[in-house]
């Protein structure tokens, strides 16, 4: 059995996984890349030849692909969706401006992984923020880990990240029918390892805190996991496969002025 060699991201934040050729997947890869993705919550594979046949089999041996309607499929591989930034774009970036966890307004079976490939890459910009759940957990005073334990987040579509959506929306004529709203706990546990689920751009209210003030400890929160010792600012190069968990850790896209890129994202259950 070959190993793979790990190098974690900046501020330990997810996990590079170095020398690997995504065209060529067995069961044990695919076993070591699920270990390192649970433990790091999201890994970095650099610079892959894949064509949209080779991508889609590797998103299948990760999980259940499902589809996200927002965004337009490629005809032949409808799960892999494109986000497209066009040069004359002047709105916000889908997805950017608040960290946030992809779909945590959705009660129950939510997709829990996101992927994305790059496809076209501008240099110098374009950035995807990570922010590790893990270690803004671990992170937490103690008397704030005991208030929050039995703590629940109300997540809403309709959160300060609608906005972004709002404009993809008017650019792509698909829109979303209606609020979607749901309640997680904001505590998180993935293969033992305690992660803070909060994500800024969704959550409206937090529930079941042992104190009244649950407004001051969801501020609290979002400022504690944007602090930078919790952020991994990674930059793309054309051919890199990024996935990860969205119970382990938050993201955001930064902006991008002037220039074009694409990305091939496939959302997994
Ligand atoms: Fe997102």
């Amino acid at each position: 059995m070959k190993t793979i060699s790990i190098t974690p991201g900046e501020n330990n934040v997810g996990a590079y996984i170095n020398g690997v050729n995504l065209n060529e997947i067995d069961k044990d890869l695919i076993n070591q890349v699920k270990d390192t993705l649970n433990k790091y919550g999201v890994i970095f594979i650099k610079k892959q030849n894949l064509n949209s046949s080779a991508y889609q089999t590797f998103a299948k041996s990760i999980g259940k692909l499902v589809e996200y309607p927002r965004l337009k499929g490629l005809r032949d591989f409808p799960y892999i969706n494109v986000l497209e930034r066009r040069p004359t774009d002047k709105s916000l970036a889908f997805g950017g401006s608040w960290l946030h966890q992809d779909t945590s307004y959705l009660e129950r079976d939510r997709p829990r992984y996101t992927m994305l490939l790059g496809i076209e890459i501008p240099k110098g910009q374009g950035n995807t923020i990570f922010s590790s759940g893990f270690n803004a957990y671990r992170n937490l005073p103690k008397e704030i880990k005991e208030k929050i334990k039995n703590a629940k987040g109300v997540f809403s579509s309709a959160g300060p990240i609608s906005k972004t959506r709002i404009e993809l929306e008017k650019r792509t004529g698909i829109q979303s029918a209606k609020v979607m709203k749901a309640e997680h706990p904001i505590v998180q546990e993935v293969n033992g390892q305690k992660s803070l689920y909060v994500s800024p751009g969704h959550l409206i209210e937090i529930k079941n805190v042992n104190n009244d003030d649950s407004n001051k400890i969801k501020n609290y929160l979002i400022d504690h996991v944007s602090k930078d010792e919790f952020i991994f600012s990674y930059e793309w190069s054309k051919g890199d496969l990024v996935l990860w968990d969205n119970l382990s850790v938050m993201h955001k896209a930064s902006e991008i002025r002037n220039c074009k890129r694409i990305m091939h994202r496939i959302t997994i259950k």
